[in-house]
């Protein structure tokens, strides 16, 4: 295989630095940005390079590269006039190719690692290679099918329907400029490589791998100064940042502090192996509060004698678990807030990630890890098992996705966790059995009660669905929500989601208790009230309605108790309509749906 590396186009994003010279020659890190792509195609194995640039710079790469044969390449040079984009830069390259596949690599892109193996296996079509990126709309944004082929690539899209960015190496067969030239200027005047791809794409000749390692395109200021400091981390082994954070006394502000918030409802089976854990985090400034709501159980007794040092607050009723937690907000004055369920164990650096992934960004209002199946019953019973604790490999709740329709799912409940969730993302929102919140989003969105109270969950829900109204009225007011699938906790689901076809939701509502069902009713209906923002888009709308409505006739047949919810919801209508007159909305409802899953 060929190699062509694309120096072409004008640098404009960078100017003034691209007055006199050419983008490519900048430096990144210790060398001139060229030099990366040249090392990527090397550690390809591929030698025979092909490199075009414009004219006013042709004589600044051959005197920097000359003829390659210091470092064992092969370099010729192409000049591109003008910079008609990158496919009509490539279209240079046919003569070059000479009926060979080739690997395109773009001059500013960095990457970490080669594709030797890609190389080596590549036979015919084409080959893109993704990354998750924060930023998508300014990329070639690809969009996968559950079997990893490509749906669609647009190019810059105002609407990104992924997070995945179309990088700047592909591989192509000599077909390639065939499609170039079947392909169109676009909208700014340029042949866009995108159309190319989608073109390989529209006869199933094309294939995406996701590309694990650093990847940055060194295009803008900005992004030139991040693959500076990721060039400087990825080739050097020392991390500047992380050692200019650590002596710097304003990014190495002190560690927040985080309260751990428990709620414990007869839980005195739980209390040892979970309280274990968490006194057991690695994360120092870190004080733990639990609300007892009433145990009949030893739960107290525990507390009091083996864990004296806990701050217990003793609750004479059953208050539930919004105005529980609500509680312990209230009386304490942490940073962050973890909302953690008794019925889980922590993994040591649980919290210490949360933590981390939440201050990544000051709009990161809640953070949450990865959840897993504890096997309590299997733990408790055979006790000498202490060693694994229990510890299951299926995902009990990666976080929770909105659907157009208005259901919300634990994203990846019941599946087993072979690496399909392990990258950070941001999501609509994290299951209460285990979230990090910022104390600042919290008190930004919280309500004030009648009786002069700050509620952050809301009270008029007792159970269920009150994390899910957070996250919703979080969105809302501009707090992101992080994913970290570093952060590691194990969880003893009695109630589990259901699938997501009708039988299997009926199926599902059938095997839980009435009373959960009934709250979980008052409660949807609650947070639809409070959430549901009237110029939703007609898609929207229409799948929202249509679920309501088979909602409603499944309880008129099947369910007829929970019809009395209705009642309750009546009585709060005035309560819930002052919630939602005065909550946050920053955002449109534009930027709501667009969390939303089909
Ligand atoms: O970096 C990845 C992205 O690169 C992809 O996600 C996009 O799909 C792809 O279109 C491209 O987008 P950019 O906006 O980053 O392209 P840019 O115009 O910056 O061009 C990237 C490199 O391609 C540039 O450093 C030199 C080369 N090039 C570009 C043009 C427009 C040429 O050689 N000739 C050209 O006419």
């Amino acid at each position: 295989m060929k190699g062509v590396i694309l120096a072409g186009g004008t640098g404009s994003r960078l100017y003034p630095c691209t007055k006199v010279t050419n983008k490519h020659l900048l430096p990144v890190y210790n060398k001139p940005m060229i030099y990366y792509p040249i090392e990527t195609l090397k550690g390809s194995g591929v030698n025979e390079i092909l490199v075009i640039s414009s004219p006013e710079h042709a004589g600044d790469f051959m005197q920097l590269l000359g003829s390659g044969a210091d470092i064992n390449v092969d370099f010729t040079y192409k000049i591109q006039d003008g910079a008609g984009g990158i496919a009509q830069a490539l279209s240079l390259a046919e003569d070059f190719a000479n009926g060979e596949s080739l690997a395109v690599i773009l001059s500013d892109n960095i990457f970490e690692e080669a594709f030797a193996e890609d190389v080596m296996r590549f036979k015919q079509g084409a080959q893109i290679f993704v990354k998750e990126v924060e930023d998508p709309g300014r990329f070639g944004v690809v969009e996968l099918k559950e079997d990893s082929t490509v749906r669609s690539i647009e190019e810059k899209p105002s609407f990104p329907k992924s997070n995945l960015a179309q990088t700047g190496l592909y591989l192509y067969d000599n077909q390639v400029f065939d499609y170039i030239k079947q392909v169109q200027p676009s909208k700014r005047g340029e042949l866009e490589i995108t159309d190319v791809n989608n073109l390989y794409r529209e006869k199933n000749l094309l294939k995406a791998r996701k590309y694990l390692g650093m990847w940055a395109d060194a295009g803008t200021h900005d992004s030139l100064l991040e693959a500076n400091i990721l060039a400087q981390e990825a080739f050097s082994g020392t991390s500047l940042r992380r050692e200019f954070k650590a002596e710097s006394p304003i990014l190495n502000s002190v560690s927040p502090k985080v309260t751990i918030g428990l709620i414990t409802c007869n839980s005195d089976r739980y209390l040892e192996p979970c309280l274990d854990s968490l006194l057991a985090q690695d994360y120092e400034n870190l004080e733990i509060v639990i609300l007892d709501n009433h145990s009949q159980d030893n739960s107290t007794s525990i507390l009091r004698n083996n864990y004296a040092d806990i701050e217990l607050l003793e609750s004479e009723e059953n208050v539930g678990f919004a105005r529980g937690h609500n509680k312990i907000i209230n009386a304490t004055d942490s940073d962050m807030y973890a909302c953690l369920n008794a019925d889980m164990i922590f993994e040591p650096n649980f919290i210490s990630s949360l933590v981390r992934a939440i201050s990544e960004k000051p709009i990161y209002g809640s953070a949450g890890g990865k959840l897993k199946r504890w096997d309590f019953k299997g733990y408790s019973e055979n006790s000498g098992d202490v060693r694994e604790m229990g510890k299951t490999n299926f995902i009990d709740s990666v976080g929770i996705n909105m659907l157009k329709n208005h259901r919300f799912e634990d994203i990846g409940q019941g599946e087993v966790d072979y690496g399909q969730y392990d990258d950070p993302k941001d999501l609509f929102g994290i299951s209460g059995a285990a979230v990090l919140y910022r104390r600042k989003a919290l008190e930004d969105v919280a309500f004030t009660n009648q009786e002069g109270n700050k509620e952050y969950f809301d009270e008029a829900m007792f159970m269920y669905k009150e994390d899910i109204d957070l996250a919703y009225r979080m969105q809302w007011a501009a707090w992101k929500c992080r994913y970290t699938p570093s952060a590691i906790a194990y969880h003893d689901r009695t109630i589990s989601a259901s699938g997501s076809s009708t039988w299997e939701i009926i199926k599902h509502r059938n095997s839980k208790p009435s009373h959960i069902n009934q709250m979980s009713y008052l409660n949807h209906k609650i947070l639809m009230q409070k959430n549901y923002a009237d110029d939703f888009s007609l898609g929207v709308k229409s799948s929202t309605s249509l679920y309501n409505l088979k909602m409603l006739m499944y309880l008129v047949l099947f369910e007829q108790e929970t019809l009395t919810q209705w009642w309750k919801f009546f009585k709060l209508r005035k309560k819930i309509q002052t919630q939602r007159n005065t909550m946050p909305r920053r955002v449109s409802q534009a930027e709501i749906e667009k969390l939303m899953k089909a």
